[in-house]
């Protein structure tokens, strides 16, 4: 845009109307905090910028600084005096023939409309311009009205507006454009009268028009400029941004079962032909590939999904890499730095978390894979755990190409499982196994024969000598007869060996 033009955010306001303590610029709207959306139009737009902070100064400065380096420059406001009195701080940095000024809390401003103001500020050769909105809820409105009469135009904050809230729903979005010129003359004129002891930037504008300079002003949809100064607000601006997101990817052949209640941010990406179901949560860096499936309630972040992968409901995946066509879940937790190959399947309550897992390998069900190497066409039996904690650090399990791991295995790490080998159920493997090997290591079975109905012959006479205890011996009894079994069993087990 024009070299013209310098950009002034207002960012140091205490966000009271949160009562949440801390500065609503902070959180997030789709993913992105609320602060990044103006300091990021202004970049895009090529507009040199400055924030003013004050109230969590710091907290914001590195937000800002975390995304755009030394590219923003800050101004501080030690005291909350108003809007007016943020702009007046910034007087010593006022350089450019125009400022655009712009309230912090303001974030689907779009490009088009700072474009459109400017275009109008210099049609009309304005010493002021700013942007308006017609509100869909006039009665229930903390916005400037915009009174205008044949005296000319001013803004009413809503704490002194007492006129008909239905007759003036056009309010003020808190997006201006103003000369230097203009601002260098009357920025003192600015009083803090009102009974908040603020000044006002809005002021200015009844100024510019007593003065009978010209004020320009642009209509905008109110979605786009929205200001978010309680939860309720920074929900339905969300509401906005993540409709305007939906619609963009079904535009590009996405099926959302039901779009309402779909979570999406910002940077996510959607291959065509997918299909995301309900309460699906989509975070942060997620791309998802062609002709993915992702079923309800499951939750995606940083995560790459190549195409034609299925992931079933209620998974849990954080900073994965799927190839095509594996399939996840349903209860699958796939955790931080993990690659799971092509055409594998990582069932109910399995969790992986640092692991490679190679292509068409299966683990189907209830498993524990943590800082492992797992080959291809692997099968990892129900139950097992890669045992990959020393008591003192981690350790790593490999397991390769066509290995067969049975049934409830323990893998005590480090070890590795060569290729073709095969465990039995129930084993714990604290060794190597060879190529092709076969690795039993569990208890052997004894079988004592007609044990049972001893055992049962032996509780029916309990039972019969049981008469009702008295009050007073019923915890006496209790005890005398709740490890009866257990001790019987050992007894006769040592002394049936020792037969
Ligand atoms: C302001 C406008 C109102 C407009 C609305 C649009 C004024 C007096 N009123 O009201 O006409 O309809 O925005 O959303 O400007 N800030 C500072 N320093 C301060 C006070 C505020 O930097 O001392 C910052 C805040 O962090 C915020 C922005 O200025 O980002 C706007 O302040 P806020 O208190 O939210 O103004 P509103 O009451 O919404
Ligand atoms: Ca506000």
């Amino acid at each position: 845009m024009s070299t013209k033009l310098q950009g002034i955010i207002l960012a140091a306001g205490k966000s009271t109307r949160f009562n949440a303590n801390k500065t609503k610029l902070a959180e997030r709207i789709c993913g992105q905090k609320m602060i990044l959306y103006s300091t990021k139009l202004l970049e895009e737009l090529n507009i040199p910028t400055t924030v003013v902070v004050g109230y969590q100064k710091n907290q914001i400065k590195k937000i800002i600084t975390k995304e755009h380096k030394n590219r923003v420059s800050f101004s501080t406001q030690d005291t909350q005096e108003g809007t007016g009195h943020a702009l007046a701080i910034t007087k010593d940095i006022w350089e450019k023939e125009h400022l655009l000024v712009i309230n912090g809390d303001v974030p689907l401003v779009t490009k088009d409309i700072i474009e459109q103001l400017y275009n109008k500020h210099k049609e009309n050769n304005a010493a002021l311009s700013f942007v308006i909105a017609h509100n869909p809820d006039p009665s229930n409105s903390s916005y400037g009205r915009i009174i205008k009469t044949d005296d000319g135009i001013k803004i009413v904050e809503s704490k002194d507006f007492h006129g008909d809230t239905h007759e003036h729903c056009c309010v003020n979005a808190g997006i201006y454009i103003i000369t230097k010129k203009f601002l260098t003359q009357h920025i003192q004129s600015l009083e803090n009268k009102n009974a908040n002891k603020e000044f006002y930037i809005t002021d200015l504008v009844k100024i510019a028009s007593d003065k009978g300079l010209s004020v320009a002003t642009i209509t905008a949809p109110f979605d786009y400029v929205r200001g978010i100064n309680t939860y309720q607000e920074l929900w339905a601006a969300e509401q906005v941004k993540r409709s305007e997101l939906i619609k963009y990817w079904m535009e590009r052949g996405v099926r959302f079962s039901v779009a309402q209640n779909v979570h999406i941010d910002l940077p996510v990406s959607i291959g065509s032909g997918s299909y995301i179901g309900c309460g699906v949560h989509l975070l942060g860096n997620t791309t998802i590939g062609k002709n993915c499936k992702i079923h309800e309630f499951s939750s995606l972040q940083n995560t790459t999904l190549k195409n034609d992968v299925t992931i079933y409901a209620h998974c849990i995946i954080k900073d994965a890499h799927i190839e095509t066509h594996a399939q996840i879940g349903p209860y699958a937790h796939v955790r931080e730095e993990t690659h799971i190959g092509s055409h594998t399947i990582i069932g109910n309550f399995v969790e992986v978390k640092k692991s490679t897992i190679g292509d068409h390998t299966k683990a189907k069900h209830l498993s524990y894979l943590g800082d492992a190497t797992i080959g291809s066409q692997v099968n990892i039996g129900a139950g097992t755990i890669t045992c990959n904690h020393d008591g003192l650090k981690k350790q790593k399990t490999i397991i390769e190409d066509h290995a067969y791991i049975g049934s409830n295995n323990s893998i005590v790490a480090p070890v590795t499982i060569h290729k073709e080998a095969y465990t039995g159920a129930g084993s714990v493997i604290t060794k190597d196994v060879p190529e092709n090997a076969l690795a039993i290591g569990r208890a052997r079975q004894i079988n004592k024969g007609g044990y049972a109905k001893k055992l049962r012959n032996r509780k029916e006479t309990t039972d019969a000598k049981k008469t009702k205890p008295a009050k007073k011996d019923v915890e006496k009894n209790d005890d005398k007869f709740a490890f009866l079994g257990a001790r019987v069993i050992d007894q006769d087990i040592k002394s049936s060996e020792e037969t």
